[in-house]
Formats: structure tokens, sequence, C-alpha cells
């Protein structure tokens, strides 16, 4: 074997031909800062951020390209969520509310709300799991903010959000609903409008965009009345008084409201080639059901993930996940292995880590083939 099999999509995909050049055409020969100028080049800037935003009002079933703000990825998104979302400005402040998270959540998604209880007086509940890990709609605890992992990055199962938002709904009608949906993008088409979240974020680099991109889907921008960032593009006006420093300041509409400072511009500009590729190319999970029938043969193996999950997460007996996966890297396979940013999900299975593969539209039967020799051969 002495090529790279890359098996680690999950984390962040490979980039298809036309993000690349795409990128590199604007690089080389349209390259110029979005918002900012009136030539006829940054005004043909401002058009291509325009048209990617709509593609990705269109990707979502968003109503509205006003919906879209632009962030630096999901971990960006569930941050800012939470600090727009606790504004004592519109009396939305978190405290004394009750957030409900699950052990299914990324650290991005569940950190932020875990350090809040630090420091105002705010409760965390758990969302209840069925026996396959699944998030339950029975019996969920009542609500002021639901964090919702649409897809777990250790168990690969699309959850069922419409119906979880519902449920939650009928406790809590004014529940604040946030969907983290940086794996469920990339095998599932969403429809924001048919969830009925408030917020929903992904990542571009998981499904072939750029790094140091991301979306944040807001339903309702004009709700949410502070921004959570300042900075230039922002700032309809500020009006006041220099001579006693009293001013006030006037916010631009959503999405501008939200999206303080400098654009990733060439990746945002990418972008929509990702989403393209993306939907013509979900990757090929007859692999991942090849993998899970072949390594479950092999005694020393214990699967963790169901057979029609979207990934194949597991451990083996007598070796510890980080050594497994550096074995697996001199062979060339790239996996990945540890906590996964999952410590909850692991706390809850009862192990420190796990090996986890994904496979990309990039990869083949042939290469799985090649991995299940190898492992096979490592574990005997
Ligand atoms: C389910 C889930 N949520 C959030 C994230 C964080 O994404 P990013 O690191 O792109 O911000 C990841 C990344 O692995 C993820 O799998």
């Amino acid at each position: 074997m002495n090529k790279i099999i890359y098996l680690d999509s999950a984390a962040s995909a490979l980039k298809p031909e036309s993000v690349i050049k795409t990128e590199m055409d604007f690089l080389r020969d349209s390259y110029a800062n979005a918002g900012r100028g009136v030539c006829a080049r940054a005004l043909a800037v401002d058009d291509k951020i325009a048209n990617a935003r709509k593609k990705v009002a269109d990707f979502i079933g968003a109503k509205s390209p006003e919906q879209i703000v632009f962030t630096s990825g999901t971990t960006d998104g569930m941050n800012r969520i939470l600090r727009i979302i606790n504004d004592p400005v519109c009396d939305d402040s978190l405290k004394n509310k009750t957030i409900m998270v699950s052990d299914l959540d990324h650290h991005s998604a569940r950190l932020p709300f875990e350090v809040l209880r630090n420091s105002i007086a705010c409760k965390i509940v758990l969302c209840p799991l069925d026996s396959q890990y699944n998030l339950a709609d029975a019996d969920l605890p009542k609500s002021d903010v639901f964090v919702i992992t649409a897809m777990s990055n250790v168990l690969g199962m699309p959850q069922d959000v419409a119906t979880l938002i519902s449920a939650a709904r009928k406790k809590n009608p004014d529940v604040i609903t946030i969907v983290d949906a940086a794996q469920f993008v990339v095998h599932k088409k969403i429809d924001v409008q048919k969830w009925n979240c408030d917020f929903m974020c992904f990542s571009a680099h998981k499904i072939g965009g750029d790094t140091g991109l991301g979306v944040m889907y807001i339903k309702n921008p004009d709700r949410w009345i502070s921004p959570d960032k300042f900075g230039g593009g922002m700032v309809a006006g500020i009006t006041g008084n220099a001579v006693n420093n009293n001013y006030s300041f006037q916010w631009e509409n959503a999405p501008s409201k939200f999206e303080a400072g400098t654009l990733p511009i060439t990746q945002i500009i990418g972008f929509p080639a990702a989403i393209d590729y993306i939907e013509k190319n979900r990757p090929n999970l007859e692999l991942i059901k090849y993998l899970h029938d072949e390594l479950s043969k092999n005694k020393k193996i214990k699967i963790i993930t169901e057979r029609d999950a979207t990934l194949c997460t597991f451990v083996v007996e007598g070796m510890h996940v980080l050594d497994f996966g550096a074995m697996l890297g001199v062979y060339g396979v790239c996996v990945r292995v540890g906590n996964m940013c999952a410590t909850w999900v692991h706390k809850l299975l009862g192990i420190q880590g796990s090996i986890r593969i994904s496979v990309g539209p990039w990869n083949t039967m042939d290469e799985m083939h090649q991995v299940v020799d190898l492992i096979n051969n490592i574990l005997k």
C-alpha cells in the first residue's frame, strides 16, 4: 500500500477540483474586498457573495438569504448564538433559564452552555436518549433553549430534528431551538423550514468547501436586537455628541448586522462549487456497511455504530486507540482516533476514546478491501 487512503472526511473533507479552481481563479484574476468598494471589480465581488448567500439559502431550504450569516465555522456559530440569545438589552438573558443539551453533543455545541452555567444561574438538563442512543422526543423536559445535534460525529445517525423541535414546543412554545448540523449536512438534505428551528450551524470544510467558513442560519434575524460582534460593515450610523462622548449606534439590517469585519471572501466564493459537488456526490454509505460487516467478523473489534450509520466507529481489544490510529497512519491510512471532541458520548459508552472511519465521495470499495485486510493483519 503506497498511497494515502483518506478515511477522515467527518473531520474535514478533501476539496473538489471545482472549489480549488474557483478560489484560485478568484485570487489570481478578480480579488477585491467585499462590501467596501465602489469600483466594478469590488462590486463584482459583492455580487459573488450575494450569489453564494442565495445558494446557501436554497441549499438548506431557508426562506431568504437574509437569514444566512457567514461565520468561521460551526464552533464559531454555536458560541455566537449563545451570545446573541443571552442579550440583557431585550430581556432575553439566559439567567435562570433551562438549557437542554444531550450526550450526543460535540464540545462546540455543549461547552458554551456548560461554561455559562458556571457564570450565571442557568440550569442544564439532558435530552433523553432511546436504547439505540438516538434523541428521544417522549418525556422531553421543559426547556427554554434546546441544543440538538442532528447527527453525532461518533455514532453517525440522523436525528429526527423536526419531531424533537415540535415536541419541545409543546412543552414550551417559546423554546429557542439550535441545531448543530455539522455532520448531518454531509449526508442529508437540510430543510430548516421543515425542522422549524430558530438557529442552525454547519461548517463549509466538511462538505468540500474551504476552512474558515461556516453558516449560521437565523430564522428571525430581526428578533435579535444586539449584534454579538462589532466592527466594520455592520454599523448603519453613529449619532451623538463628541463633546460629552455620548453616542448611540444604529446597526445595519441582518445579515450585515452579524457580519462585522472582512468576510472570508475567497472561501465564500468557492463555496457554491462545494454545494454543487456535495449535492451530486454524497458519500457512498455502502462502503460503511461493508466495513461494518467485515470488521465485525474480527473478534478483537467491537463496533459501536449501527450498520446503517454514516460512520464506522469501533474499539479494538488490547490496543490503545491512539496506537491503533498511529499504526494505520504508518501504512498511509488516515482515520480519526480519540474522544473526537465528543467526551459525553464516550462517557455514556464507558470508553475513553474510539476509532472512527468516515468516507467521502472519493473513496472506493477497493480502498475498503485494502483497509479491512490491513486491520486484520495488524490485529493478528
Ligand atoms: C457534530 C459536530 N459539531 C461541531 C463540530 C465543529 O466543527 P468546526 O470544528 O468546523 O467548527 C464538528 C466537527 O467535527 C462536529 O462533528
